[in-house]
């Protein structure tokens, strides 16, 4: 059974600020918007959104092309593999200037970039957005991702996720450096700011040593909704300590619900409360008014997936190149250990039955590339949303909707199937509050300090 932490279902949009959905075939459908290079895509989709309650527009990333297989860029640049990365922090931006409610998350590396860079980039954005931002933390895949910054291979998996833990330790710190009441902003005075309440980050690790005053007050949500996806042990230790909302994906709702459990213990083994933290699943929908409008819809889309998209991406996820290597053979237990994504290995070695997969295992088990990588409720607005409320009574707080194509698909889920939740009450017909937080039904974080350093900051009410 699920947690009963506030029974409205959270909708979370899986958008890119790339050239196709998360479905990469999506940019060959017929009906996808080719303008994705402009604000005006991002923004239409952003209202739409919005008018459906959406909790959050989140954006994925990944810091290198898929080139991992035939170590080769070529087939991503010609089959549009997500070949288009553009940065998710400023493309939010477009969407906040075009939304007043709609929560907006980016994806960023902790294994990437510094401590102080993400600290003033999301304090920034969400004073612009006036408190509606999250951040996806990711420990990022491959070694295209480390080519790119100029280091010779990626980070070992565990090592990622502690360095993602002083990463977190630092960020923490210097976005409640202020407190809430540190501007007092008299002019009479000539006091802009009490120095009692701006406080200085000083940490000393294994990975970062950080000495210094940050430079962005608290914004009005006490800083960003954290996000994480981690599904390996190594990986829900970590979520379990910091992220606010889990991503996850899994194909059915038994599967949904041992991860559910899993998810949801991590995070009292970090001796925080389980019913403050959402978990997500991704999923696709094809919905339509009749069953033969569904059937043809869901013809259409599955026809737009290449094989060599989900090579490309299954090569990029798993930091792995299967291109020189005979379909059939089974991995060997050293380098099915190397993976880089162990949550998405582990999925292939259960759905297998075998403990060694074969390429043609990994394409066929892990639906990459393809509409069936996590769930997929199709059907009349009706049935998906019988589907949906199945789920989240048994195995989640909420979804994380994957487009077919852009934005029909957010449109047509808007206009379908968020109406006949809303009539079940099991989807907002508005917003709560102004902030992310409120909207989430999540407490402002308290003051974070080095003493404190070794877990979450405490929580208190908004
Ligand atoms: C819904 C969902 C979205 C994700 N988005 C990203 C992403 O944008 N960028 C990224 O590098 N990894 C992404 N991941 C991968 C996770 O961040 C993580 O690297 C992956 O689950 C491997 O962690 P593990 O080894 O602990 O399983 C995503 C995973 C899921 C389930």
């Amino acid at each position: 059974m699920v947690s009963s932490i506030s029974r409205s279902m959270s909708l979370i949009a899986f958008l890119q600020a790339q050239n196709c959905s998360n479905y990469v075939g999506s940019w060959r459908h017929p009906r996808s918007m080719s303008d994705f290079l402009t604000p005006d895509y991002f923004q239409r989709i952003a209202r739409t959104l919005e008018a459906a309650r959406f909790d959050m527009a989140f954006f994925d990333d990944r810091l290198a092309m898929p080139e991992i297989y035939g170590r080769s860029p070529d087939l991503a640049v010609c089959n549009g593999i997500r070949s288009v990365k553009m940065d998710p922090t400023v493309v939010l931006m477009a969407m906040a200037m075009a939304t007043t409610h709609l929560g907006l998350g980016a994806t960023y590396s902790t294994t990437y970039y510094e401590p102080f860079h993400v600290a003033r980039l999301f304090a920034t954005l969400d004073q612009m957005s006036r408190g509606r931002v999250a951040w996806n933390i990711v420990t990022s895949l491959n070694d295209s991702e480390a080519a790119n910054f100029g280091r010779a291979t990626h980070l070992g998996h565990d090592e990622r996720y502690d360095r993602a833990d002083e990463f977190l330790e630092i960020v923490t710190q210097m976005w409640t450096a202020w407190e809430h009441d540190a501007l007092i902003m008299d002019k009479s005075t000539g006091r802009f700011a009490d120095p009692a309440k701006v406080h200085r980050t000083d940490y000393s690790g294994e990975f970062f040593t950080v000495d210094g005053t940050f430079t962005v007050p608290q914004s009005p949500q006490g800083h960003p909704v954290l996000l994480q996806a981690g599904s390996s042990g190594r990986g829900m230790s970590f979520a379990g300590r910091w992220a606010d909302v889990v991503f996850t994906a899994f194909k059915n709702k038994d599967l949904g619900a041992a991860q559910y459990r899993k998810i949801k213990q991590a995070v009292a083994d970090a001796g925080r409360d389980p019913g403050q933290v959402s978990v997500t699943p991704a999923v696709g929908v094809i919905v339509a008014e009749t069953p033969e409008q569904v059937a043809e819809k869901e013809r259409v889309l599955r026809g737009l997936a290449t094989q060599a998209d989900g090579l490309a991406l299954l090569c990029e996820t798993l930091n792995v190149d299967f291109g020189d290597r005979p379909v059939d053979q089974p991995f060997t237990d050293d380098e099915l250990a190397k993976m880089s994504w162990q949550g998405l290995r582990d999925r292939v070695l259960t759905a297998s039955g075998t403990p060694n997969p074969s390429v043609a295992d990994f394409v066929r088990y892990s639906g990459r590339g393809t509409l069936d990588e996590g769930g997929m409720f199709i059907g009349t607005p009706e049935q998906v949303a019988d589907q949906m409320e199945e789920w989240f009574d048994t195995c989640c707080d909420g979804f994380v909707l994957a487009a077919g194509e852009v934005p029909g698909s957010y449109e047509d889920f808007a206009r379908l199937v968020v109406p006949v939740l809303q009539r079940r009450g099991l989807v907002k017909r508005d917003y709560a509050g102004a902030t992310l937080r409120e909207n989430l039904g999540l407490s402002i974080p308290t003051r974070r300090t080095s003493e404190s350093a070794t877990g979450r900051p405490a929580q208190v009410s908004a």
